[in-house]
């Protein structure tokens, strides 16, 4: 197969399909109820309870409500067209497989290495902002961890690692390995307690609200809100992951939808309440950036609330870290179905837990040895950059689709096409832009590294390619 040719291979639909009925070698056992929960676990983290106090103190102001409706408005067109695709190609690997049945190869791989960042990088900033509430939440008891083993030596000089961090990161990898049923239900308790902790502050912090600490509303004006959105944006990452499950799920074609919206939509309501309760309760320039929504409550000396919120969050983070390093191996696994990594390692499904447990392993060794060991604001900048990047493409594939492959069955279609793709492009890229051109010379880079192991291993060892020389007999004489 010639280069270009390759670099644009599509993978038809239809066989993904038979992959899919031929291999189906994890469970289905994901209904509705458990999509959206896993949803909701990916989504509501150290997004809203760390990352809402600097966004209001030094971005938005009580404007971090319009933040929260931007960011969510792009998700949501994204969302539309993640759920189309869900619906059409129910298989493992979610935006890297709809960009191979889309756009090619080459692009399909950008994108997978591109979710490597993102999921990688997400789970370790989790991972940080966890052992931060840990930290809070066993200070209630007056237990205390040395300094030197809570922290990275890059931040603070002397300090040997991130303990905390890289303790919860090998007990959830060993969580996954064992099993997707039981991983869904551990998620699934995790999820209760964080919505009634976010229930807890909006009702309880709402009769505390002075509408003065409303104003001024937009005190760094536009620019602000939408720098804001950009920040916030974090909060979102996760209901993509819904996508990863769709050959878990039980009826795909009509779960997968329902899963990514209901949790979408259930998560920006929740995300504009806290953040109207939470600027109402405290004037903008006096919230605490580390634990925004348990400071509120302490300024009204409701220190009993403390314990409850502080709970919440570590239940919370640990769910989103669960949801996030439970969608990388799957697109490894997806990425070596294809020949694009090492099978023997990244497709290796265990006899017995019928998960991915090679993958899950590395990325929590990595995970952990990353939240360990790294100062995570930077790393963390990083996550957002390639998160947007892969909302656009998939943007774009839904529209590219709706011409190239007119009559595939889609049991969910994106409505108003072509305007609901074009303002997730929009909306998305615009969200993109507006961060610094740091992440943008992180984001090449990491890109630059994919293309070396694409064009030293990847290429040669592409199924779809060896199927397309194995059907041309002069070419495969020509090989001999
Ligand atoms: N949305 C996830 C969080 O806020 C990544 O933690």
């Amino acid at each position: 197969m010639s280069l270009r040719r390759q670099l644009f291979a599509i993978k038809s639909v239809k066989l993904l399909e038979e992959e899919m009925a031929s291999e189906n070698r994890l469970r289905r056992v994901l209904g509705p109820v458990a999509l959206t929960s896993l949803g909701v676990g990916a989504i509501i983290g150290a997004g809203i309870f760390v990352l809402t106090g600097l966004a209001a103190h030094e971005h938005a102001g009580p404007a971090l409500m319009l933040s929260f409706i931007i960011a969510g408005l792009g998700c949501a067109f994204a969302a539309l067209c993640y759920a189309e695709f869900a619906s059409m190609i129910p298989v493992a690997g979610s935006a890297y497989t709809y960009a191979y049945a889309t756009l090619g190869e080459l692009m399909a791989w950008i994108i997978g290495w591109d979710l490597i960042l993102e999921y990688g990088m997400a789970s370790s900033t989790v991972a940080h902002g966890w052992s931060k509430y840990f930290l809070h939440f066993i200070d209630l008891f007056g237990l205390h961890i040395p300094e030197y083993l809570t922290s990275d030596p890059f931040s603070t000089p002397g300090a040997w690692c991130n303990l905390p961090a890289a303790v919860i990161v090998l007990l959830v990898t060993g969580v996954l390995v064992v099993g997707i049923r039981e991983s869904a239900g551990f998620n699934a308790s995790m999820v209760i307690l964080k919505l009634a902790v976010v229930l807890f502050v909006i009702v309880a912090g709402a009769a505390y609200i002075k509408p003065e600490n409303w104003h001024p509303f937009m005190p760094f004006g536009l620019s602000g809100v939408a720098s804001g959105a950009a920040y916030v944006f974090f909060a979102y990452i996760g209901f993509d992951s819904v996508s990863t499950h769709a050959e878990e799920a039980r009826n795909p074609q009509r779960d997968v939808p329902i899963g990514i919206i209901t949790s979408l939509v259930l998560c920006t309501l929740l995300y504009i309440a806290v953040a109207g309760v939470l600027t109402g309760m405290v004037p903008y320039k006096e919230i605490d950036i580390n634990a925004p929504l348990a400071a509120a409550f302490v300024r009204y000396g409701l220190s009993a609330a403390v314990f409850f919120i502080s709970l919440g969050a570590v239940a919370g983070i640990t769910s989103v870290l669960l949801v996030l390093m439970l969608s990388q191996p799957r697109v490894f696994y997806a990425m070596a179905r294809d020949g694009l990594l090492p099978y023997s390692f990244f497709g290796t499904v265990h006899p017995r837990f019928r998960t991915p447990h090679k993958a899950t392993i590395l990325t929590g060794s990595l995970v952990a040895l990353v939240a360990a060991l790294f100062p995570i604001h930077a790393l963390a900048e990083m996550v957002n950059i390639g998160t947007l990047f892969a909302f656009v493409v998939v943007c774009a594939a839904v529209w590219i689709m709706r011409y190239t492959n007119p009559k595939q069955r889609r049991p969910f279609r994106c409505p108003w096409v072509p305007a609901v793709p074009l303002l997730g492009i929009l909306f998305n890229f615009g969200l993109m832009l507006s961060l610094g051109r740091h992440n943008w010379a992180r984001l090449i880079i990491w890109l630059a590294i994919g293309m070396v192991i694409y064009f030293s291993y990847s290429r040669h060892h592409s199924r779809l390619a060896q199927a397309a020389v194995a059907v041309k007999p002069s070419q495969r004489a020509r090989r001999r």
